[in-house]
């Protein structure tokens, strides 16, 4: 992923793209004296990794590095990594080619992975280029300064012990965004599904819920500091669920005290100002009870991100998904129902292993009846250890999987483009982000449903909510006009 300012218009969807998120907090204030040295932060992957990277800016904040966006002038270079498909390793590893030159000129500068490559290839790290000093797993970010102290004293370090309690609860992240509008926030971390392709249980180890009190407390603060926005973060958020009691006790292994909609009704009450997503839904677990409870709060947005992978259901039986085709066209159908202004997205993965020409068409028929408003598209690639990897050949030819794949794209940008021209004549309300990288005159902002939408800029300030009168539309993007 190339370089791109992060801060006008995050969203979950850029930062799952596989490219490089260059983050600095230079802006923030620490209260921390500077120890002189600078660390320089690129994040690959998904919202969590980027959230991640927040939390290790605050780990070494506190410990007086300063950011930087330059990595010239680091001291120390992390590299947040992403392994959910080969090319978002590959990407990777020509980054780190990169920095051996810098290296060779500065041989005290240390390189750190961190992340899921981090944990899936762990000290094998080390070997690659000599270029690698320190491999840090997702759940090891507290043990990061002495990690780096191990390195400055010479040797290389490893941690990439996985936890089956950490979730940096009580860790305040420092945002690295320039926004100041939107943040993610992180409620659970790892996940147990193990569907058959997916190296993230692998990487990320077990399913944990945060404390709810942390995440209202972060959310409280957010919004106080300006922000009108957060994304709630887990693999899967559905299965959110927090069974302690205020004095860490284990109430009822059976009962939670705080599930999924019970949470998002303490973020939701927090101020009517402060909009709230989550990401991601998962078609198994997702009940009404939550898309009844994004009915009650104006401020819960109109969106829901529910990746199906395949629209046929012996390859979602080998996917170990936990679904057919009719029950996730029975959730679709409970969102319209419940919720009917509701926005759908989605995941698709083309040429699974075994994936006949009939099963590609029931993803492309699944498209058609759900009307998706957007979808994340990919290829299958294969990745060791999980599933499908030990159980199934991996026989749809590249081809073949690029051919289905444009066709899936090339439906899905048909109904992208129907679903935003069906919103043409609306009067909604936009959350302003910034001014559109397009032109100096028009601000870029979202609606409740996710969509981009470029509108003239007037005397409004980013932050502020907008009424604008949709008139016009691509796939991507919609254009109002201030009413
Ligand atoms: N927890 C989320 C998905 C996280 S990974 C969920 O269950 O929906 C994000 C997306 O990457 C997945 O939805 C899937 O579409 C894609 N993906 C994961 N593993 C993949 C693989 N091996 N090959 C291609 N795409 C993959
Ligand atoms: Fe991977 Fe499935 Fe877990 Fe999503 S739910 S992270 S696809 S194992
Ligand atoms: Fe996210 Fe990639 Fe890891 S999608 S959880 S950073 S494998």
């Amino acid at each position: 992923m190339s370089e791109f300012d992060f801060g006008q218009n995050k969203t979950i969807d850029e930062s799952r793209q596989g490219e490089a998120i260059i983050i600095d907090a230079k802006d923030k204030k620490s209260a921390v004296k500077s120890n002189g040295k600078k660390l320089y932060l690129e994040s690959y992957g998904c919202a969590m990794n980027f959230s991640d990277s927040e939390v290790v800016a605050s780990i070494l904040a506190n410990e007086g590095y300063e950011t930087t966006r330059n990595s010239e002038e680091a001291d120390v270079i992390l590299i947040n990594t992403c392994s959910i498909r080969d090319n978002a390793e590959q990407r990777v590893n020509k980054r780190l080619f990169d920095f051996k030159q810098q290296k060779k000129s500065n041989p005290s500068l240390v390189v750190g992975i961190l992340g899921c490559m981090a944990e899936r290839l762990k000290e094998n790290l080390l070997d690659q280029q000599k270029l690698v000093d320190l491999v840090a797993g997702p759940d090891s970010y507290r043990d990061l300064p002495n990690l780096i102290f191990e390195v400055e004293g010479g040797q290389k370090a490893v941690n990439v012990l996985l936890s089956r309690e950490e979730t940096y609860g009580d860790i305040s992240p420092i945002r690295l965004d320039n926004s100041g509008i939107s943040a993610f926030v992180s409620i659970t971390r790892g996940c147990d599904n193990m569907c058959s392709f997916c190296v993230v249980p692998f990487t990320r180890g077990r399913e944990r819920s945060r404390d709810p009190q942390t995440i209202v407390q972060e959310c409280k603060d957010l919004f106080k500091n300006g922000y009108r926005e957060v994304v709630l973060l887990g693999q899967n958020v559905d299965s959110y669920r927090w069974n302690m009691s205020s004095k860490g006790e284990i109430k009822d292994e059976n009962q939670a005290t705080t599930n999924f909609t019970q949470l998002l009704e303490m973020v939701a009450k927090i101020n009517p100002l402060l909009r709230v997503r989550f990401s991601t839904s998962h078609p198994k677990d997702m009940t009404d009870d939550v898309i009844e409870m994004m009915t009650k709060y104006d401020n819960i947005c109109s969106h829901i991100h529910l990746p199906v992978q395949s629209g046929n259901t012996e390859i979602l039986a080998k996917m170990n998904r936990g679904y057919t085709r009719e029950w996730y066209l029975n959730r679709i159908e409970a969102i319209r129902r419940i919720y009917p202004e509701c926005v759908i997205t989605t995941d698709i993965i083309a040429g699974f292993c075994g994936e006949t020409e009939e099963q590609h068409q029931d993803t492309l028929s699944l498209l058609d009846e759900v009307e998706f408003s957007f979808a994340y598209m990919y290829t299958y690639s294969e990745r060791p250890k999980t599933l499908a990897e030990r159980k199934y050949e991996d026989d749809v030819p590249e081809k073949t999987k690029s051919r289905r794949l444009t066709e899936i794209i090339d439906k899905q940008l048909k109904y992208a483009l129907k679903v935003n021209q069906r919103q043409i004549g609306q009067i909604q309300e936009i959350l302003v982000e910034g001014t559109s990288k397009k032109s100096q005159e028009q601000f870029v902002g979202r609606n409740s449903s996710n969509i981009k939408v470029v509108f003239p800029k007037s005397n409004f300030e980013k932050g502020m909510y907008v009424k604008v009168k949709i008139v016009d539309c691509t796939s991507a993007t919609m254009i109002g006009e201030l009413v």
